[in-house]
């Protein structure tokens, strides 16, 4: 028998190639796209300037800027098919299952472009980005009974999100908290959906294929699917005076804490501190349910930081301020993760186009520790 290696559960530590995107300094909770902190595009940067540094390594200049908006919003509209897709499936699937199903079926609709692969793999980022947000619109207004609405083109990505999403103009402060919240979601070095969408993508299969593969991945309640679990949790909670006790019965069981913990940071989450300054802006205008979560929050995010911060680096993350933001934003709870694929669909396709520039078939190894020579029986004898 092999000796036993040394396994790295969760490749955790284990570094796979080279990349230019993201930086994540986890030790003293900071981010950077592509050079520049999070902090700074934040404040500074829209969606779509930020889906153009991500995708080419750079900011844009004006007239740049304006093509790359003009063509993401070429791409904004949804064929008649998808939709059908999605009536169909809205009477019984949850918003990720759809738009997981949708973005598979995306490409049988879609001309190819050009026959160049740069240009082909640009048109198709922009077309996955675009039409994420648009389908995700589509799909919540389907879930209720209501009509498709078309994008309006006058509209930025985020505000038209907002637009397609309840039909009416969007206030201005809310698109730019969003606009602010999907930046925030675009990009995170190679997490487990990253990965996932580059291990796809390294057998060299196509564009589309990589991002579904990166949509599954995320789905799951330790990765994007911890927004909807954290929102779910405060639910439970119900009070902010029950928030102790809930924290210490969970913490007492063994139970995660949703919205709190990560591989990377072992300090704050600098984008949670960013979505913690918008909740506390909106709080003063929104509804006595939200702000009753928002003071679960801070008294879940005390109780968390005495218990587990410095003692074993569990801070809040990007999750755990979500959920009140959304919902103030008018944003329900089921397309909270559906919402965090599509701002993070940028980075899946860029890191997938950078993996491919220098393409290595991905192929890890398991450790066999079974039984090898089996006598093999027939049925009527085991
Ligand atoms: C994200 C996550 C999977 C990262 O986990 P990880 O790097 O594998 O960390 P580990 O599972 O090794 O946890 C280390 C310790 O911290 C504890 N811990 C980690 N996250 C915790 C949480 N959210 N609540 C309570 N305890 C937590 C573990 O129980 C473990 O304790 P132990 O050493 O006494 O066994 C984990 O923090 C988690 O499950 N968080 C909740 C889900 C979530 O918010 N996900 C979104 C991430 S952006």
């Amino acid at each position: 028998m092999q000796e036993k290696p040394t396994i790295n559960l969760g490749l955790e530590g284990i570094y796979f190639g080279e990349s230019r995107i993201a930086m994540i300094d986890g030790i003293n909770g900071r981010l950077y796209y592509c050079g520049y902190s999070i902090e700074s595009l934040a404040d500074n940067s829209t969606y779509e300037e930020t889906c153009y540094l991500i995708l080419h390594g750079r900011l844009p200049k004006g007239e740049e800027l304006e093509k790359f908006s003009a063509m993401m919003k070429e791409s904004r509209d949804i064929p008649q098919n998808i939709l059908d897709l999605i009536k169909d499936m809205a009477k019984t699937a949850m918003p990720m299952d759809i738009l997981r199903t949708a973005m598979s079926a995306l490409p049988a609709y879609q001309k190819k472009q050009s026959g160049n692969p740069d240009e082909e793999n640009f048109a198709e980022s922009i077309n996955i980005i675009s039409k994420s947000t648009s389908i995700i619109a589509a799909i919540e207004r389907i879930r209720k009974g209501l009509d498709y609405i078309k994008p309006d083109h006058s509209l930025g990505h985020a505000a038209n999100f907002l637009y397609m999403l309840k039909g009416t103009a969007p206030d201005s402060k809310h698109a730019r908290i969003l606009d602010i919240m999907m930046i925030l979601h675009a990009e995170h070095g190679s997490n487990a959906s990253t990965f996932t969408a580059i291990a796809a993508a390294s057998t060299l299969s196509d564009l589309y294929s990589a991002i579904v593969a990166g949509i599954c991945a995320l789905k799951g309640p330790l990765h994007g699917g911890a927004d909807e679990a954290s929102l779910s949790m405060l639910y439970a909670i119900g009070e902010p005076e029950n928030t102790s006790t809930y924290i210490d019965d969970a913490l007492s069981g063994k139970k995660r804490i949703m919205g709190f913990g990560h591989r990377i940071y072992k300090n704050y989450d600098p984008r949670a501190r960013i979505i913690k300054k918008y909740l506390e802006e909106l709080e003063g205008d929104a509804d006595e349910k939200i702000r009753k979560l928002a003071k679960i929050e801070m008294e879940a995010e005390k109780i968390m930081i005495e218990r587990l911060g410095k003692q074993k680096g569990i801070w809040p993350n990007v999750d755990f301020f979500s959920g009140p933001v959304y919902l103030s934003l008018g944003i329900p709870k089921e397309i909270f993760t559906p919402l965090f694929a599509a701002s993070r669909s940028v980075g899946w396709c860029a890191h997938v186009i950078e993996y491919w520039k220098n393409n290595r078939l991905i192929r890890p190894l398991d450790y066999y520790s079974g039984e090898i020579d089996l006598e093999y029986k027939p049925i009527s004898e085991r």
